[in-house]
């Protein structure tokens, strides 16, 4: 369970030669539900898309950083050999669910594609039992029906389960149920992650939302303005936060016991990569800030 399957080792991604992430570390294992959090425009979805090689081409570089996926290191591998890696030992599932699906193709050969390699006679049975792990009651009528006949929740239920037909050791999952109705969203998440540890794959999960990664993630980093801030066991994150972006972040959840007195939203937004500098980038809105924080990142 233990064994690491990727470290991504000081990744700064710029575009047009602005870096928007700098040196973001973190490790993930065999298995683990690892959750990537902060607040919009942090660097989240780039440094996960960054794995994956799905940055666009040419804005997208890496500055700096390795990326090392079962034993090798993907920013080093030929297109031929990141084409053996992507989809099949990294699943992808986002936000909307149209971006991974044709909408002009049925659902049932979109499913036979995500299964192209294995023997023709065991694909449809390996569909039916994604399907039946998904929760997708009546596989016959589904597969005969296009993605307009079908609702946000099931479409993203087919999409985990193309993600998952390759049996990948990773699934990366940005912001898989935000798009989706707020009564859904648990049971859909709940789905991915039954698949995900039934198939023995971890998971990137990308969210903005503490709750979310309260309630699935083994661990967790906390990302603010291009770094990460900090990074560990989920309950200790969330039960004694060390970074004060963490503490703010936290603040602003609603919780049991919490009045609406309680929640802090923190003041102003979070810096432009045009405006990065040596200095602390939470400086503007930490309550902790002093002047050396401009020159001295103690946090
Ligand atoms: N294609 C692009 N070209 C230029 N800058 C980009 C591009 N994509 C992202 N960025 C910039 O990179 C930074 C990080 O963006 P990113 O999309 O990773 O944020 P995020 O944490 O995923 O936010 P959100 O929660 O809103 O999805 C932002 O400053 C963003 O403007
Ligand atoms: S370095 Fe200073 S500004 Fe930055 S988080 Fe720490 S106390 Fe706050
Ligand atoms: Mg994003």
């Amino acid at each position: 369970m233990n064994s690491e399957i990727l470290s991504v080792r000081n990744l700064s991604i710029a575009f047009d030669n602005i870096r928007v992430t700098d040196r973001v570390s973190f490790n993930i294992s065999n298995g683990e539900i690892f959750a990537l959090m902060g607040e919009s425009g942090c660097g989240k979805s780039v440094t996960a898309m960054a794995i994956p090689r799905l940055l666009p081409y040419p804005s997208a570089k890496i500055a700096s950083g390795e990326i090392i996926f079962e034993g090798k290191n993907l920013l080093e591998l030929s297109a031929k050999d990141m084409y053996k890696v992507r989809g099949k030992r990294i699943g992808c599932v986002f936000q909307e669910p149209m971006q991974a699906l044709n909408p002009v193709a049925g659902i049932g050969a979109q499913l036979l594609e995500a299964v192209r390699f294995l023997p023709k006679e065991n694909r449809l049975k390996r569909i039916k039992e994604l399907m039946a792990k998904a929760e997708l009651k009546d596989p016959e009528r589904i597969l005969k029906s296009y993605p307009h006949e079908m609702s946000g929740g099931m479409l993203q239920r087919i999409v985990i389960c193309m993600a998952l037909a390759p049996k990948p050791s990773l699934v990366i999952a940005d912001e898989p149920t935000t798009a989706l109705d707020a009564n859904i969203q648990t049971a859909v998440m709940d789905t991915l992650k039954n698949l995900c540890k039934s198939e023995n794959a971890a998971m990137l999960l990308i969210t903005h939302n503490a709750h979310l990664a309260a309630k699935y993630a083994d661990k967790i980093a906390v990302m603010y303005a291009g770094k990460i801030a900090e990074c560990g066991n989920a309950t200790d994150v969330l039960n004694t936060p060390k970074h004060p972006y963490t503490k703010a972040l936290l603040n602003v959840v609603p919780a049991k016991g919490k009045t609406l007195a309680d929640l802090k939203p923190i003041p102003g937004s979070v810096l432009s990569p045009k405006d990065f500098d040596d200095g602390c980038r939470f400086r503007f809105r930490c309550e902790f800030a002093k002047e050396e924080c401009a020159y001295d990142i103690k946090c």
